[in-house]
């Protein structure tokens, strides 16, 4: 098992590149099942999650070429229309294949997601939806059946709780349903818009998408088209965190500002200097005296979630005390454990993080329990004094491509090791 050795103190500078959007290549290659014909995707980072999506699309029998640095997805018949276990147990996102699959050849076989480190993560709201479309769901042996043998009509789905990815399955299994359907309090994420645009130029009829009301008119087939996925927005937050926290000056490349308002305005309230260059790139510049800013994570366009571990690891290096409210998982803080290990003071009550600033931090060896809780560690690594192994890797390589290659580039000393 690979572990990271990082020797703190370094201070960032230069320029680093984001690579594509994790969550939103994750949808996309799940609607290249919609079509017999072929999707060219640019941009699909690589990264563990996205080998996982590969190997399930392979299972149900698409074929996969990468060509120049594209993947040519091709989907000539689904022949085994299943996400099974071993796949599921590794990635929950693969719950994005079921609306696409019922859509396509009117059943599908899922196993059911397991608990995970972040919170029980249902997948009701994907099931109701689908059930609104027309399809019957039984659950037996751990896996979810659709099925819809006439296949499925449109109709009217309201959300309770927003969910970005069942908004995303739903609308893949909506757009060859007969007739219209209404996705109520939908999710408005940047990855939502992507699949989207994507599905739009697979001849899909959708209005609506980034905003809370999606309309989608029900089309017989769709066809092949080229898409390029959006610059990942949680890898360019992580970068921007990262010239912060070590006191450095980053210029972060192939971005989209527009999907960072959230974060530039509390990293900007906090006293880090964030300019937009040009149209896809920001710099962010420690300037040295930052301030506490309490933060609650909200669905887009609020502070994400996937973003809170990483905020907190800067938060222990301002003055005073800062509240972090966690609204969408209620389990994700496994990063503080270990950066208490490491001499942070924060104590947890409830949905709340309550962070006592500005203490020095001292490399340890830590373990990383979960994506974004490794950014952290690897965060909070850069900023430590002497050095920190993180142990269990593997959950960083599910999301950032290259990512310790990338922060050598500008100055920090990371290692990893087997
Ligand atoms: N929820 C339900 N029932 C459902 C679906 C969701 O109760 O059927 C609840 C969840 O338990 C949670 C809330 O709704 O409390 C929001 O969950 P959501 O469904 O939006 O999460 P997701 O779609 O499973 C995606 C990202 C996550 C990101 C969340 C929130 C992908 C592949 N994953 O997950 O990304 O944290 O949205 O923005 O898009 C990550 O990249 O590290 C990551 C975890």
């Amino acid at each position: 098992m690979d572990k990271l050795v990082v020797q703190g103190g370094r201070t960032l500078r230069g320029e680093i590149e984001v690579s594509g959007a994790k969550n939103s290549a994750l949808p996309a290659l799940a609607a290249c099942l919609l079509t017999s014909e072929t999707v060219h995707l640019a941009g699909i980072p690589d990264v563990r999650d996205l080998i996982t999506m590969r190997q399930l699309l392979e299972h149900t029998g698409a074929t996969i070429k990468p060509v120049n640095g594209h993947l040519e997805v091709t989907t000539p018949s689904i022949v085994n229309p299943e996400a099974p276990y071993e796949l599921v147990k590794t990635m929950r996102a693969s719950s994005l294949i079921l609306g696409p699959l019922v859509a396509r050849c009117g059943t599908a076989r899922v196993s059911m997601p397991g608990g995970c480190a972040i919170g029980a993560r249902p997948i009701d709201l994907h099931l109701m939806g689908l059930e609104r479309l027309g399809a019957t769901i039984r659950q037996e042996h751990g896996y979810i059946e659709a099925s819809a043998p006439q296949g499925l009509r449109g109709g009217r789905i309201y959300f309770d709780t927003i969910t970005v990815t069942g908004t995303e399955d739903l609308m893949m299994a909506a757009v060859l349903a007969d007739g219209e359907s209404i996705l109520e309090n939908a999710a408005r994420e940047p990855e939502v818009v992507d699949l989207a645009d994507l599905l739009t130029k697979m001849g899909a009829e959708i209005e609506g998408a980034g905003t809370s009301v999606i309309r989608i008119r029900g089309v017989k087939s769709l066809r092949g088209a080229t898409h390029r996925i959006i610059p990942d927005r949680i890898e360019a937050g992580t970068y921007a965190i990262a010239a912060a926290i070590t006191g450095g000056d980053l210029v972060i490349s192939n971005c989209r500002p527009d999907h960072l308002g959230a974060l530039i305005h509390k990293l900007w309230q906090a006293g880090v200097h964030i300019q937009e260059v040009g149209r896809d790139s920001i710099r962010a510049t420690a300037t040295g005296a930052f301030r506490s800013q309490d933060m609650s994570t909200e669905e887009y366009p609020g502070f994400p979630t996937d973003l809170q571990a990483q905020y907190m690891a800067l938060m222990t290096q301002v003055e005073g005390i800062t509240i972090i409210r966690e609204t969408i998982f209620e389990n994700r803080y496994m990063h503080v454990q270990e950066l208490v290990r490491m001499g942070a003071n924060i104590r947890i009550d409830g949905r709340e993080a309550i962070v006592a600033g500005s203490r020095k931090l001292t490399g340890a060896p830590v373990i990383a329990s979960d994506l974004r809780a490794s950014a952290s560690l690897l965060l909070a690594a850069m900023a430590a004094s002497g050095e920190t192994v993180i142990d269990r890797v593997y959950h960083l390589d599910r999301g950032y491509e290259r990512i310790e290659e990338k922060l050598a580039g500008v100055g920090a000393l990371v290692e990893r090791v087997s």
